[in-house]
């Protein structure tokens, strides 16, 4: 299925490895407070210790604007990622030039070099083959175990692909097999759940999603869109008015495949003392506000759930960050966990809902990708998997 040589097709002993990883991860006051994706890529981290390969690990943090700015230093992540492994950790303050180079050069088998943040140079979102090749540089062999950043086309994720032999790591890989097994030869029914504010940023995913899933279930504030452009007056819900005719269109082509609440939660506001009520879906009186789906559309769908073989799931059903307006999001992570089905989790707020509602462990995979993973729902080739060798 995956046809992408790996870390396994290639002799790795004994060699300088530069792995492109993900490690762009929420940092508050100079420390990690979310650690998923350093765990995710330590299967490949110590696979390659395992080969006695010197392991320079390397990534992107936060949307710096192109040169250095310390509030997007890789070093607390270095720092966190040497709690983690048995190898020692060390950091270079450049991922390219000289300074990375002799950090590069210096490194022994068994140890891990973390470099400086990527896009502290204007050259790797610019894709710029001179930095790609400064990067290249640094090792014998280029390992992408960055999913997350899969979508980008930069220095870093594709343009060193031209410079040294280029394998895919076990996240890469896992993550490629269940996303791409969802869309190209999904176990039937397959169902996609679909939520999160706004329609516009998933148009290309429900128009690939109604040509494959056999039900696509709606729900977050982008059901709201939908009930507008049904004509129902949304109060002061959040529409996109700019899409109601593409709305409109999407219904008209979904059949009967697209599923919409029955009922949702409504509130005065979001602040303590606001009133909250559940209604059937329809007018939404002015000065009130949807804020996630009602329970009975939870029960609807969590029927749909239980007797699907595939589930997807993109996007949160309400504002599940309050409590109050969690319940739909929980709810449908409860009908996943309990469902038979292959489980798959895309996209960083759901995959956050998941985490929060204390059932991850029971999800068959949850993406490391936000970005990505919607593209590979879109049925998009990343630029990042298609330069690496083919099997
Ligand atoms: C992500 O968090 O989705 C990836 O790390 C990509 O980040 P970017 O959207 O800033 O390119």
């Amino acid at each position: 299925m995956f046809s992408k040589k790996t870390v396994r097709d290639i002799d790795l002993k004994g060699k300088r490895v530069l792995v492109r990883v993900d490690f762009n991860v929420p940092i508050k006051d100079g420390k990690v407070t979310d650690d998923t994706r350093i765990r995710a890529a330590l299967p490949t981290i110590e696979y390659l210790l395992g080969q006695n390969a010197a392991v320079i690990l390397f990534s992107h943090l936060g949307r710096p604007k192109g040169g250095p700015d310390p509030k997007y230093s890789m070093k607390p992540v270095a720092d966190y990622l040497a709690g983690l492994v048995k190898a020692p950790v060390k950091f270079a303050e450049e991922a390219a030039g000289p300074k990375a180079k002799a950090a590069a050069d210096a490194l022994k088998p068994g140890e891990i070099l973390v470099l400086e943040n990527t896009r502290f140079y204007p050259g790797e979102e610019k894709n710029d083959p001179a930095l790609a090749e400064q990067f290249a540089q640094l090792a014998d062999v280029y390992v992408m175990d960055a999913f997350g950043s899969a979508h980008r086309a930069h220095a870093s994720t594709e343009g060193v692909t031209r410079y040294l032999p280029a394998v895919a790591g076990f996240l890469m890989e896992k993550e490629i097999q269940y996303l791409g097994q969802a869309i190209a030869n999904p176990a039937r029914p397959f169902v996609a759940i679909l939520g999160g504010a706004k329609i516009s940023d998933k148009i290309g995913v429900i128009k690939n999603l109604l040509a494959k899933a056999d039900a696509i279930l709606i729900g977050g504030g982008m059901a709201n869109t939908f009930f507008k452009a049904q004509g129902y007056p949304m109060g002061d819900s959040l529409v996109e008015n700019e899409v109601l005719e593409l709305a409109r269109e999407l219904l008209g082509s979904g059949g009967t495949k697209i599923r919409l609440p029955v009922d949702l939660v409504i509130a005065t506001g979001t602040e303590e003392g606001a009133e909250v009520k559940v209604i059937p879906v329809g007018p939404v009186p002015d000065g009130w506000k949807a804020l996630d789906i009602g329970p009975e559309t939870v029960a609807n769908f969590s029927r749909v759930i239980k007797d699907a073989k595939t589930v997807v799931w993109n996007g949160p059903m309400g504002l599940f960050e309050t409590p109050r307006f969690a319940e739909g999001t929980f709810g449908i992570a409860k009908a996943l966990a309990e469902s038979g089905a292959t489980t798959i989790v895309g996209g960083g707020d759901s995959a956050a809902a998941i985490q929060q509602s204390g059932l991850a462990d029971k999800i068959t995979h949850i993406s490391t990708g936000g970005g990505a993973s919607l593209e590979m729902l879109e049925g998009i080739t990343l630029p990042g998997v298609a330069a690496l060798q083919d099997k």
